[in-house]
């Protein structure tokens, strides 16, 4: 499903460069859930805006979904943003003045479904958050924890092939954290996807994955490896 080979990424800054990613190489596979460790400042954003489509690498091989992500035009990248990946961001970002309904609805406007399918898609996702009585209400008039719900049915609603959550549970309290884990664990089934999920917190990681990925200083510092579906569902019951 992903597939990294000798990844870098350096940004300019001033005079000098930054080598935020510095020959990283690993697989991932299709189904699988995986953590992305590392302490502030490793690169873990950095990888994830690569998985995500919003950036490239400097250079090195990177494919998702059999789609070369380092050499495709900028529509072919466009496209894998809309189609074959989903986001969740720490800061959730809604668009605050849209409804739940109208937030999960945006990365549908580029799927071609008709009115009504995207509706029925949109109060499925919803319904799969436990929000879906909530479909009329804007961001502000959520909690914390609703919110990232909302995103997450936001992210999964193009029934994306790979989610990316990069520190979903960083702004919520111990609760609203543990069920947001939760969910993420029950849309991956449900949506049939790969999850990789970006923390700085060990627990966490251990907790509700399998395999780790560890960075520091932009490399791959420790891979605990490809996790069987067997071992998966260890975790899971
Ligand atoms: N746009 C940018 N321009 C210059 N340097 C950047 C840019 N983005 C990230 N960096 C640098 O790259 C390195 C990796 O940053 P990154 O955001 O990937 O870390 P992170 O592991 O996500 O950290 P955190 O846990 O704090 O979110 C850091 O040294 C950072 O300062
Ligand atoms: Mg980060």
């Amino acid at each position: 499903m992903i597939r990294l080979k000798d990844v870098c990424k350096s940004y300019n800054r001033g005079r000098g460069e930054v080598h935020a990613l510095d020959k990283v190489s690993f697989e991932i596979g299709q189904g699988e859930r995986v953590s992305l460790l590392g302490r502030s400042g490793s690169g873990k954003t950095t990888l994830l805006n690569l998985l995500a489509g919003l950036d490239r690498a400097s250079s090195g091989e990177l494919e998702v979904n059999q789609q070369d992500l380092v050499s495709c035009s900028s529509v072919e990248l466009d496209r894998y943003r809309q189609q074959t990946v989903g986001v969740v961001f720490q800061q959730f970002r809604l668009v605050k003045h849209q409804t739940a309904f109208q937030n999960v609805a945006l990365p549908l406007m580029f799927a071609g479904l008709s009115r009504a399918k995207r509706r029925e898609r949109v109060l499925e996702c919803l319904k799969l958050v436990g929000l879906d009585d909530r479909a009329g209400h804007r961001p502000t008039e959520m909690s914390g924890g609703e919110q990232q719900r909302v995103a997450v049915a936001r992210a999964i609603s193009s029934r994306p092939k790979l989610l990316l959550a990069d520190e979903p549970t960083g702004n919520l309290d111990s609760r609203n954290a543990e069920q947001i884990m939760d969910l993420l664990i029950t849309v991956q089934a449900e949506v049939e996807t790969t999850l990789l999920l970006i923390t700085h917190d060990e627990n966490l990681a251990g907790q509700y994955t399998k395999r780790i990925l560890r960075l520091s200083d932009g490399r791959l510092q420790q891979d605990t490896g490809l996790t069987l579906a067997s071992e998966q569902s260890d975790l899971d019951s």
